[in-house]
């Protein structure tokens, strides 16, 4: 069995509600159907019955909860929550009530912060920037944690590297600019997503392009000061660094590399040290590997809101919502 239906599987074991806001795309109607289907989760489509009628012709939505922004009996109190949380960054009812008919992502986001559904899948035909953007204005972080990320699963077809060649990468999607303090809690993070999709313990490898001061420079500074942060703030960790890719993953060469370090050679859980290299590995992988690349699925908000390729298909949204839900189910424990 395939990650995807391990995790439909326990989505079905308490079902969570999910809003998918870009109703002006055919592939969420076909996503939707498919998602009540398959009976894992249930769906809440946001928009108008011209957006339904125009693009979602010819699906069966008699299962799907279809919520029009503008005559929602609820939009008033999704206003006031938008002026509550935002009136001290200009946003006025008049201001609320433009933004949120105008980009039905920040209607979602709204409803999930009322309570109203469990989390929302979005980007489609919408870039990461302007998918995220309301969730971490509206949503916010977890408590005790700093900064969102965006972690890939990836499944590597044939491979018996990682955990049966199923790993979580990170950050692939969100910061741009990542000092030690942040890679730190990515880290951490990134060691719980890991977890809580396989059920396996995470082994973490902070890498570089240096193993264990191989080479000199900032770059490598900023990784090895990230490993000494979270030893110290995260001790029970399974977390070693800096390490290179090829020391992380390939037993001899972590022997080799690395002699006795808990992670080396048998890494699960990989911490890229800039969104460049995250963002390009994890392509990499995807596309010369065959991987499967789940994501980005967005870790450390508040709660679940994550974000579709702009070229994915039906399937990955169908995907996509299952992962959200299971983040649901964790969110609400
Ligand atoms: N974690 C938590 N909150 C954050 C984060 C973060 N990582 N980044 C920004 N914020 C908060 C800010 O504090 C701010 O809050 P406030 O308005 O309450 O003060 C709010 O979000 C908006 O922040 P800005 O800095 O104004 O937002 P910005 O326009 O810079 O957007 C964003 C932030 C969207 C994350 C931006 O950094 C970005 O576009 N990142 C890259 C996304 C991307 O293109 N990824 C690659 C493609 S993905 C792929 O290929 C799969």
């Amino acid at each position: 069995m395939g990650i995807i239906d391990e995790i439909k599987d326990r989505a079905r074991q308490n079902r969570k509600t999910i809003a998918l806001p870009e109703t002006m795309d055919k592939r969420i109607y076909e996503a939707a159907q498919r998602i009540v289907e398959e009976d894992f989760a249930d769906v809440v489509l946001i928009g108008t019955p011209e957006d339904i009628e125009k693009y979602g012709a010819g699906h069966d939505l008699s299962k799907v909860r279809i919520v029009n922004p503008f005559t929602d009996p609820n939009r008033q109190k999704y206003i006031d929550k938008f002026v509550e949380l935002r009136g001290a960054k200009g946003v006025t009812p008049e201001k609320a009530e433009q933004q949120m008919t105008e980009d039905y992502m920040y209607y979602a986001c709204l409803m999930c912060k009322c309570g109203d559904i469990d989390g929302v899948v979005s980007g489609a035909c919408h870039s990461t920037g302007n998918t995220i953007r309301p969730a971490l204005q509206l949503l916010k972080t977890k408590p005790g944690i700093s900064s969102v990320s965006g972690f890939f699963i990836m499944e590597v077809p044939d491979c018996e590297l990682g955990c049966h060649g199923r790993f979580v990468f990170a950050d692939c999607a969100v910061n741009p600019d990542i000092d030690s303090e942040k890679l730190a809690e990515i880290a951490l993070l990134s060691a719980d997503s890991f977890e809580e999709f396989t059920g396996e313990q995470a082994k973490v490898a902070m890498l570089s392009y240096s193993t264990k001061g191989s080479a000199k420079h900032a770059d490598v500074d900023k990784v090895a000061k990230a490993v000494e942060i979270a030893h110290s703030m995260y001790p029970d960790l399974v977390l070693d660094g800096e390490l290179q890719l090829d020391a992380a993953l390939v037993p001899k060469v972590g022997e080799l590399k690395s002699p006795g370090s808990p992670v080396a050679g048998h890494a699960n859980t990989l911490v890229f040290p800039s969104l460049e290299a995250g963002n390009i590995g994890y392509k990499l992988v995807q596309r010369l590997a065959k991987a499967n690349a789940y994501g980005p699925l967005l870790q450390g908000l508040s709660m679940p809101v994550n974000d579709l390729s702009r070229g994915c298909y039906a399937d990955d949204i169908v995907g996509v919502v299952a992962m959200t839900a299971v983040q649901a189910q964790l969110a609400f424990e």
